[in-house]
């Protein structure tokens, strides 16, 4: 049943608004007209505006805002081999589901996508506001089997690649806040939330989660939230279509993993960072086990970590740590 939802949806999209033939879809879902009826009602139930006309058929004149499995599915080009999706209405955090499903054995690379989260984390265990289904919450599960010291440079690697795909949605691509957050300005556009489970020497669960802010309107933001934070909708000056973002966040995630574990990354790495970087040349005061650090920062080492330069030309590393921007240079 959901496979001829996707093959509907295809044939839809395909024709972008224009017409398509009920009998022809009947014909080639090897459906009854009333067959293909009843799925069109399905899809108008599920927030779809379809047209339909006697002599025509069927056209897409709307898809729904919200998150659609069969309709991410179907936007996502190339479905990678042996991968599954699951979109939920509502779950805890889907980091957790995510281990939750790796735990029992799920087969990767899957995703597990949610219109809400009622206990969406990031970074520092804080709470990652996840009640509007508007936005975009995803995680990624994957067994890399890939030695634990490569580990430092995979969510930023995952950042620079977030960031380059968010280009393709707002007329400018946010720019990367050492080392997980997606900003325009000095406001919060995304937050990636990485975990793994690592046996001695290999990693054996790995779980990257997004949180994107995406249809968000500026006036919707609980207080605390609403200096902080932005949209790409805000961005972009118009709403971002939620289900083609997801189907392309994806995509490219998964792009970006198999380049990692094939090890391919590192090579332009560096430069594609130095893009997109917030802070370099800034004047930053980094937070690390509840002690303060002030200097310039000069950019990443080679496995990821801040280089601080102090008042004293002294350079330091960071493996981690929480940045806040004091003034540029
Ligand atoms: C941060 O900025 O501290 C990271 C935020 C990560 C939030 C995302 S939303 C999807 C996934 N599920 C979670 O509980 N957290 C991540």
């Amino acid at each position: 049943m959901p496979q001829n939802e996707h093959l509907i949806l295809r044939e839809l999209l395909a024709h972008k608004g224009g017409w398509v033939s009920g009998a022809a879809l009947a014909r080639r879902l090897g459906l009854s007209r009333v067959g293909v009826w009843q799925r069109m009602e399905r899809l108008r139930a599920a927030g779809f505006i379809l047209e339909a006309k006697r002599a025509r058929g069927y056209r897409l004149v709307r898809a729904p805002e919200q998150l659609h499995p069969a309709l991410v599915e179907t936007l996502l080009r190339g479905r990678p081999r042996g991968f599954s999706l699951l979109v939920l209405d509502e779950v805890d955090s889907t980091n957790d589901e995510v281990l939750r499903q790796l735990a029992a054995g799920r087969p990767t690379p899957f995703a597990v996508l949610a219109r809400r989260q009622t206990q969406g984390r990031g970074r520092f265990g804080r709470s990652w506001h996840s009640s509007s289904p508007a936005n975009l919450y995803a995680s990624f599960g994957f067994r890399p089997r890939v030695p634990p010291a490569r580990m430092p440079l995979f969510t930023l690697w995952m950042g620079v690649n977030l960031c380059e795909l968010l280009g393709n949605f707002a007329p400018e691509a946010p720019r990367l806040k050492w080392p997980n957050d997606l900003v325009y300005g000095s406001r919060k556009a995304g937050g990636m939330l990485t975990e793994a489970r690592i046996d001695a020497d290999q990693i054996r669960d790995l779980v990257f989660g997004v949180g994107l802010n995406v249809n968000t309107p500026p006036d919707a933001w609980p207080a605390d939230l609403a200096r902080r934070a932005i949209s790409l909708g805000q961005v972009a000056g118009r709403p971002v279509d939620l289900n083609r973002l997801a189907a392309a966040l994806i995509g490219r995630v998964l792009l970006a993993y198999t380049a990692f574990v094939e090890d391919r990354h590192r090579e332009r790495f560096p430069e594609r960072w130095h893009q997109h970087d917030l802070l370099r040349g800034r004047v930053v005061t980094l937070l690390e086990g509840g002690r303060r650090h002030h200097g310039t920062v000069v950019g990443l080492d080679e496995e990821g970590a801040l280089l601080l330069r102090d008042e004293a030309a002294r350079l330091h590393r960071f493996r981690a740590g929480e940045v806040s921007v004091e003034r540029d240079l």
